[in-house]
């Protein structure tokens, strides 16, 4: 991996990555998925920092998910091929930087791709310094400048949405195979969601009228075809960073199919409400439903102020929701102790998703008391 970025150095960074340039790896993580090394570019008088990220299975770290072959999913991978999976996170990378430096817009930044090696499997970027948005919220990360710890809290959350409504307008999708792009598709989506949880869980009657209702919704709120864009997977706020004047740039973008538009918007909405600490209190959800400021704001980014499609995101959030949970109850991680931690968890993780869906039914479908267009 070193003798690539050596023999790239001298193109990546003109300034300063000629003869003379010192490598130096000052960082490698080893993830479930990947491995990521920082690097050190030291020139004469300058010096760079850069991450590469290989792609490759560590299977001693990886959770088995012990029933993939059988249950719903909303994104089954499309590819095992490592090489094909680099390549397609640095399309992602690069067409969201091209796309900004074509037309930049305000509060919205990219990681800057550098190279790509099929050989290796790897996926060269700049590296970035800067807490990501769930440290911002949870003003957890140590280092973080005043510059961005002081910002308006609420700034990095409009500006995540109208990053993803950038992306998804940026990367080509007519290419990639299109995911649930039919209402009914939705609908039976549900169906196999409470079909799964239901006898794992022991909360069969609730999953059943939960799916009944969510997919009355979507009959209800979705159109037979449903706006798709090249989605990016794995919009989650660890996967942005939050830069000076609160500018975000998100990184593992995955392009691989073209879905709804409100799928990934589902999905960061669906990992916030998880780590927002009160949402754990077994309290919070009884209280009156409360107004959810960093949501509306991340809404609000992608879609414009006042305009929030509140009920066909209402039923995203439902799908993503059981998405979520049914991943939690599938996966299981290797080792015995780990396996018995993981099972309290999963346990107290089932107390959280029921107590979610409690919220989120009566929301689902206009009563008889009207229809509440408040993002809650
Ligand atoms: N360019 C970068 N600069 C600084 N830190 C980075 C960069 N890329 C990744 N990181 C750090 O490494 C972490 C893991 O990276 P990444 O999200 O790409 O891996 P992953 O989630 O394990 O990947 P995947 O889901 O694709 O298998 C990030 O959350 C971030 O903290
Ligand atoms: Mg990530």
């Amino acid at each position: 991996m070193l003798a690539w970025v050596a023999g790239e150095t001298a193109s990546w960074y003109p300034g300063i990555g000629g003869s003379g340039a010192g490598l130096r790896l000052r960082k490698t993580h080893e993830r479930p998925r990947c491995r990521l090394y920082e690097i050190e570019i030291r020139g004469r008088d300058k010096v760079e920092m850069m991450v590469v990220k290989t792609r490759g299975l560590d299977a001693s770290r990886r959770r088995r998910d012990k029933y993939a072959a059988t249950r719903p999913m909303l994104t089954p991978p499309l590819t095992n091929d490592d090489a094909a999976a680099a390549s397609t996170e640095y399309m992602g990378l690069q067409a969201m930087h091209v796309s900004l430096g074509k037309r930049p817009g305000r509060g919205l930044a990219s990681v800057q791709p550098l190279g790509l090696s099929t050989d290796l499997a790897a996926v060269a970027m700049q590296h970035v310094s800067a807490p990501s948005l769930r440290e911002f919220a949870l003003q957890r990360s140590r280092g973080m400048a005043p510059t961005v710890r002081d910002l308006p809290a609420l700034l990095p959350w409009t500006n995540a949405g109208a990053w993803l409504k950038r992306y998804h307008a940026a990367v080509p999708a007519d290419a990639l195979p299109v995911l649930r792009g039919a209402q009914s598709e939705v609908v039976a989506m549900f169906e196999g969601f409470a079909g799964f949880l239901g006898p794992r869980t022991g909360h069969r009657a609730l999953l059943d009228k939960f799916a009944d209702h969510a997919g009355q919704a979507a009959e209800m709120f979705l159109g037979d075809d449903l706006p798709t864009a090249a989605a990016h997977g794995d919009f989650v706020a660890q996967n942005m960073f939050v830069l000076g004047g609160g500018s975000v740039a998100a990184i593992d973008p995955f392009p691989q199919w073209q879905a709804p538009v409100l799928e990934d918007l589902g999905r960061i909405l669906v990992g916030a409400r998880l780590f927002e600490p009160d949402s754990h209190r077994p309290d919070y959800h009884a209280a009156r439903p409360q107004p959810r400021p960093r949501e509306t704001a991340l809404l609000s980014g992608y879609f414009g102020s006042g305009r929030i499609p509140v009920g066909p995101m209402r039923v995203y959030l439902a799908l993503c929701t059981l998405d979520r949970w049914a991943d939690t109850v599938s996966k299981e991680p290797p080792g015995l102790l780990r396996r018995q931690v993981r099972s309290s968890r999963v346990a107290a993780a089932g107390k959280y998703y029921l107590r979610e869906l409690r919220h989120q039914l009566p929301l689902l479908l206009p009563t008889s008391r009207g229809w509440s267009d408040t993002w809650v």
